[in-house]
């Protein structure tokens, strides 16, 4: 059960990453274009994050990794930098929706995609890490 957690967790970590930055260059492109602002598709990536950060606090939970021998880039920097990519990303999202001129509303979202994408690769990485 926890093997299969982890290896779901990890295989839709990755996936779930792409889809974040495909969906950041759409939306820089859709700036570009000035096209009307709909959030659908940008909020459908923020709900796929929320997915997997919902799947890391199960795998979490169910494998007892508050417990300090899985080290700490796995007990506190990951899942840290995890809702760190969730909170930012969807704040600015938040943001975009309430700006006026469509360019700058892509642009904003653009860049909070951008933004949830850097800091997952950082928790990816530190999960990653031989220590972690
Ligand atoms: C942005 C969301 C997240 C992504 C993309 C992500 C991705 C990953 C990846 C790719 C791995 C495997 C790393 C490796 O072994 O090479 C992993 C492991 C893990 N993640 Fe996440 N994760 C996310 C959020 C979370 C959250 C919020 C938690 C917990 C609160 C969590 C808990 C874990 C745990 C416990 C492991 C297992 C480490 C191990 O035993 O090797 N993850 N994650």
């Amino acid at each position: 059960m926890l093997q299969n957690l982890l290896v779901i967790h990890q295989w839709t970590g990755y996936l779930v990453s792409v889809v974040v930055l495909v969906v950041a260059f759409v939306a820089f492109g859709r700036a570009k274009d000035a096209r009307e602002f709909e959030p659908g598709l940008y909020r459908a990536a923020f709900a796929l994050l929320t997915l997997q950060v919902v799947l890391g606090l199960v795998l979490y939970g169910v494998g007892g990794y508050w417990e300090e021998v899985h080290g700490p880039l796995i007990t506190y920097v990951h899942p840290l930098l995890a809702l760190l990519a969730l909170g930012v990303g969807q704040m600015l999202l938040g943001r975009a929706r309430r700006t006026q001129m469509a360019v700058d509303a892509h642009r904003l979202a653009g860049r909070g995609l951008l933004t949830s994408f850097i800091l997952v690769l950082a928790a990816i990485g530190v999960a990653s890490w031989p220590t972690g």
